[in-house]
């Protein structure tokens, strides 16, 4: 037997092959009119794909520490398409928390977070909180004065934490102050640190979603159950797998005229001992939390307010990530809640948003 035969062999022993493609014939999508919420993890792993590949692209030029401004400066005036590069890696970034969010708020309302899929929930949402420390830490990398400043103001958030707070910003920050060492820190937690934790989180993330396969909306469940003639499924390979193709091409082709319509800036040096500018606001995907803590009363009682929007922020995140556990047995009207709670939740964080920006 030839040595390359013997390779195929040994993997098609290890892979399973056999059970992979059983898997792919198998695997079926529900078929309704809100079917093509269906798309949006994938689209989101697929720019998460582009956010590695032009990762490792910029890192070929960047230097964290001293010259990281330079670096960025220089991948965005000298290198052949670092600018298209750096664009990419932005406007992706931001599009990806966007469709993070959107996927998110679909299998809320599609119900596709209850029993059996708890723990693709949790997995989601560990994701998310992963991909906004991706943004932090992405944004102080250029090390230009708004990045300075918005990471100063969300360290200092982090410090209002009781008794856990100070260490925690200071293990942010690498010491009192937002420095050098911060940035040298900001980037291990965004190359090394976020990457593996995420790429083991996703891999536990589409596994489950493997073995459930794709949820069918409960209300759909029973009309098919009872009426299995009016049941409508889809293949995934090759038929919804060529369409979430052409989903991400649609994303791509939206991603590079982003990318090259409105090249994303660079700004100016920051300098740590120039007084902040007037009005610093973070990224538009913080800015939900950093309003409502802006509009709480200094004093609320006798505790500081904003220790207690912080602990309350902290509260909703934890009551979030085990939103699937408070319903799981209850009569079919006691659920309704869960999706009462995630409209207010929608309209509080788009709110909050739009307020935010548009407040001075
Ligand atoms: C990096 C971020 C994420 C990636 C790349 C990702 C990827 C995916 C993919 C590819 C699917 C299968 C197709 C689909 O139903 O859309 C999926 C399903 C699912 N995801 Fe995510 N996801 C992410 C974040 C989240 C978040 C934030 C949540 C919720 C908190 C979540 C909860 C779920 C659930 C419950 C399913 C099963 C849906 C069903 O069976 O109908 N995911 N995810």
């Amino acid at each position: 037997m030839s040595p390359f035969r013997r390779v195929l062999n040994w993997l098609d022993e290890r892979l399973e092959y056999d059970d992979l493609v059983a898997l792919a014939r198998k695997k079926t999508v529900p078929l309704h009119r809100l079917s093509y919420w269906y798309f949006l993890g994938g689209i989101t792993l697929f720019l998460f794909v582009i956010q590695v590949l032009t990762g490792i692209l910029l890192l070929l030029y960047y230097r964290p520490g001293a010259e990281a401004f330079e670096s960025v400066q220089y991948i965005m005036t000298q290198v052949q398409f670092g600018w298209l590069i750096r664009s990419i890696h932005s406007w992706s970034a931001n599009l990806m928390i966007f469709t993070a969010f959107a996927h998110m708020f679909s299998v809320l309302f599609l119900k596709a977070y209850r029993k059996p899929r708890e723990l693709t929930w949790v997995s989601g949402v560990v994701l998310l909180f992963l991909v906004m420390g991706f943004g932090f830490s992405g944004y102080l990398l250029p090390w230009n004065t708004l990045a300075f400043f918005a990471t100063k103001v969300g360290t200092e958030i982090t410090g209002q934490v009781p008794v856990i707070g100070k260490p925690m910003m200071i293990f942010l920050r690498g010491g009192e102050e937002v420095t050098g060492a911060t940035l040298t820190r900001f980037f291990g937690f965004h190359v090394a640190v976020l990457p593996g934790v995420a790429t083991v989180l996703l891999s536990i993330h589409l596994l489950l979603v493997q073995r459930q396969g794709i949820s069918v909306p409960p209300k759909l469940e029973m009309e098919w159950r009872a009426n299995p003639a009016e049941k409508r499924e889809m293949k995934f390979f090759p038929n919804f797998a060529l369409r979430e193709l052409m989903a991400w091409y649609t994303a791509l082709g939206v991603l590079g005229a982003l990318a090259a319509i409105f090249p994303w800036n660079l700004g100016v040096k920051a300098d740590p001992f120039v007084p902040a500018p007037a009005g610093i606001k973070p990224e538009w995907y913080f800015l939900f939390m950093f309003q409502t803590l802006k509009l709480i009363p200094s004093k609320v009682w006798f505790i500081d307010g904003e220790v207690l929007g912080v602990l309350a922020f902290g509260l909703v995140g934890l009551l979030w990530l085990l939103l699937p556990f408070f319903e799981s047995d209850e009569p079919a009207h006691m659920k309704q809640w869960i999706t009462g709670f995630a409209v207010f939740a929608l309209v509080y964080v788009t709110g909050m948003s739009v307020y935010g920006h548009l407040a001075k």
